[in-house]
């Protein structure tokens, strides 16, 4: 696509209020759309919007123009730099229109195979008659009208992407598009005749999944017999497709988010589905993983209105938690759709209908308030130490809100729900010191981050006291930190470092949730960054180099420089991965449990009333039981 196009695309097709609305503040005045003019000093809203005609007018002092001359005027930019950040405001990728320009024949073959197979599995689905797809559709509550809008296919079991494929006249162009298909995991190489090939996906329903331009970009498909594993196979990452940043249905319901200033969000892609076909097109699904940066401002940058809507099982809370915190740390604040007892979004439309849906919108609360409310038993603690516990515990919960006014209250209310006597001022306060320290700590690891700062002359500090200062900073953080890694822990920072290939398992989030350690956190975290970007020549080294840093202990360090002297470059299968990491999991569980029973006999000590006492011994047994359950499992 040309900037012509592009910019052809963006007058189009997004309403010009809300390119200015990125900026100002719209209102209604009768039936149009007025603001306060930038361009001259307006005390009554003199600027009109208009999203029929696409332009804005000032009636008082004549600016007019469409949504990306405003921009240009308004942020003094030229007209590239404009269509730049209107791109990245309204999360359409400005690059790949640069890359399409400058012709990538790689790119392109890429887009015709995964055209031409989108194609290929829907006509086997409409033309063959297969019973087992048409019961899927029905069983589902589908049709053919919305299966059509999705492109659903389905692939036989036999190889019928390798036959096309193979069956290219031109040799050069066979090997080509077979090495292309082979590299967007399409289709995998045979282990007993290297030179060919088996279709990856076998015996399933295909979803094609489009980019934000409503370009294929990739598949997702679901098993369709008992006992077929897995439930869901991808296509693989590649340089067009990238799960974690990864929005099913935004193609499809992007407009409808702008229109309605609000985003569903829900698990899987089947969930998405439903809701679209129910009329709820504003919904998104995140595909059982964690919500990535990138997809996150692609929400942000069209509404801030955002329901999550996700499953109703341990996996669907864990995301629900992480998700909501990681909006509210940009100071917003998601509404919650529980869909208790139905597993899912999708169950839930089939049980009870759209109209149920509805009602659930309408009468949502937000997520912070239904984890708050969860927070506290139903049962008030006696004890005022208990008490004060759970209101820490609360400050944490609420904390990525900052000194927002929707922090205050929250904190106030929950101290007056435990039977807190001391004032509101008082809790406020109380509150603001807890934000104030964990600042204090934020800046204190900040500066580790900045430590390979050039030495300048010009500071005038002698190389001693800067390292003295350094390893000052180093035992504070330390100490606040409290480091100190359980033997799961090291064990999975281990995996890990030997087996790269771990970070892109879907199921790593969970295990993440699991990690006391604030250390080992922040060092997953960090090393996912670099594996996923550096050459295997250079792994050893530039692993043991970033882990020599002095903000990490001794005891991450040895624990790395171990595993990476066994490190190998190996590649296991996905089943294998999956089992490390499901019995790392088991392990982290269980060491979660210890701890939480250590923590209620420490409790136990320091009980004083009767009541505590036999609540205490309650979630005692109930921890046994749990430790009972997962040692079975096992
Ligand atoms: P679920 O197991 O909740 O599936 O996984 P679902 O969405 O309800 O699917 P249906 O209704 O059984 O068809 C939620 C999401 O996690 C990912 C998929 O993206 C799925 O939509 N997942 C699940 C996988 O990637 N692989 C799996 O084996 C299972
Ligand atoms: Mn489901």
């Amino acid at each position: 696509m040309s900037l012509d196009e592009l910019k052809l695309k963006i007058k189009e097709e997004i309403p010009i209020s809300s390119v200015i609305g990125n900026y100002l503040s719209i209102k209604k005045s009768g039936s149009s759309l007025v603001t306060l003019c930038p361009f001259h000093s307006d005390s009554k809203p003199s600027m009109h919007v208009n999203d029929s005609k696409k332009i804005y007018k000032c009636f008082a002092c004549d600016a007019a123009g469409d949504a990306i001359t405003f921009v240009m005027k308004y942020r003094n930019l030229d007209f590239i730099d404009a269509l730049k950040e209107i791109c990245q405001k309204q999360g359409l990728n400005f690059d790949s229109y640069q890359e399409e320009k400058k012709s990538n024949p790689k790119l392109d073959l890429a887009k015709k195979i995964l055209t031409k197979t989108t194609t290929l599995y829907r006509k086997l689905a409409t033309t063959h008659n297969f019973a087992i797809y048409d019961e899927f559709i029905k069983k589902r509550g589908l049709d053919e009208e919305i299966a059509s809008v999705y492109s659903l296919g389905f692939a036989p079991a036999k190889n019928s992407l390798c036959d096309y494929l193979g069956s290219i006249p031109n040799e050069k162009e066979r090997l080509e598009a077979l090495a292309l298909a082979l590299e967007l995991g399409l289709i995998k190489p045979d282990k007993n005749n290297p030179k060919s090939h088996y279709d990856t996906f076998r015996d399933r329903i295909i979803f094609p999944i489009w980019d934000q331009l409503g370009q294929v970009i990739g598949f997702t498909s679901r098993s369709i017999r008992e006992n077929q594993i897995p439930k869901y196979l991808n296509s693989s990452d590649s340089f067009v497709f990238n799960k974690r940043n990864l929005l099913y249905g935004f193609h499809l319901a992007k407009n409808a988010i702008r229109e309605k200033d609000a985003v569903i969000l829900v698990e899987g892609n089947m969930d998405q589905v439903a809701l679209y076909k129910n009329g709820f097109h504003h919904t998104v699904a995140v595909m059982g993983i964690a919500l990535g940066e990138s997809s996150l401002e692609r929400i942000l940058s069209m509404t801030k209105n955002v329901y999550l809507a996700l499953d109703s099982d341990s996996a669907g809370y864990t995301a629900m938690e992480r998700i909501n915190r990681q909006f509210n740390e940009k100071g917003i604040v998601p509404k919650i759709i529980e869909f208790l007892p139905s597993k899912d979004a999708d169950e839930f439309l089939l049980a009870q209908g759209p109209l149920a849906l509805q009602a659930k919108i309408d009468n949502a609360i937000t997520a912070l308030d239904f984890l708050l409310a969860k927070l506290i038993p139903e049962k008030i603690p006696e004890v005022i130490d208990r008490k004060l516990e759970i209101l820490n515990r609360a400050f944490e919960m609420i904390s990525p809100l900052r000194h927002n006014l929707a922090a205050t209250e929250r904190v106030v209310t929950v101290a007056k729900r435990l039977g807190l006597k001391s004032e509101p001022s008082q809790i406020v306060k109380n509150y603001q010191d807890y934000i104030d320290q964990l600042a204090a700590k934020e800046k204190t690891l900040a500066k580790f981050q900045t430590k390979s700062v050039p030495f300048k002359q010009d500071q005038e500090q002698s190389l001693n006291t800067l390292l003295s200062n350094e390893k000052k900073i180093e035992e504070i953080s330390k100490e606040e930190l409290k480091i100190g890694l359980s033997k799961t822990e090291k064990l999975l920072v281990q995996e890990l470092v030997q087996l790269p290939a771990l970070f892109s398992e879907e199921k790593l989030p969970e295990l993440l949730d699991l990690v006391s350690s604030d250390e080992v956190k922040k060092y997953i975290g960090k090393i996912r960054k670099i594996v996923l970007e550096i050459d295997e020549s250079e792994y050893g080294s530039i692993i043991s180099n970033f882990t020599s840093s002095p903000e990490f202990s001794d005891e991450l360090r040895q624990a790395v420089s171990s595993a990476l002297f066994k490190y190998k470059v190996k590649e296991l299968d996905s089943k294998t991965n999956n089992r490390i990491l499901q019995d790392l999991k088991m392990n982290l569980q269980m060491e979660k449990l210890k701890l939480q029973k250590d923590e209620i006999k420490k409790q136990q000590h320091a009980c004083v009333s009767e009541d505590e006492m036999n609540m205490l011994l309650k979630k005692l047994s109930e921890i046994e039981k749990d430790m009972q359950v997962l040692k079975k499992s096992k």
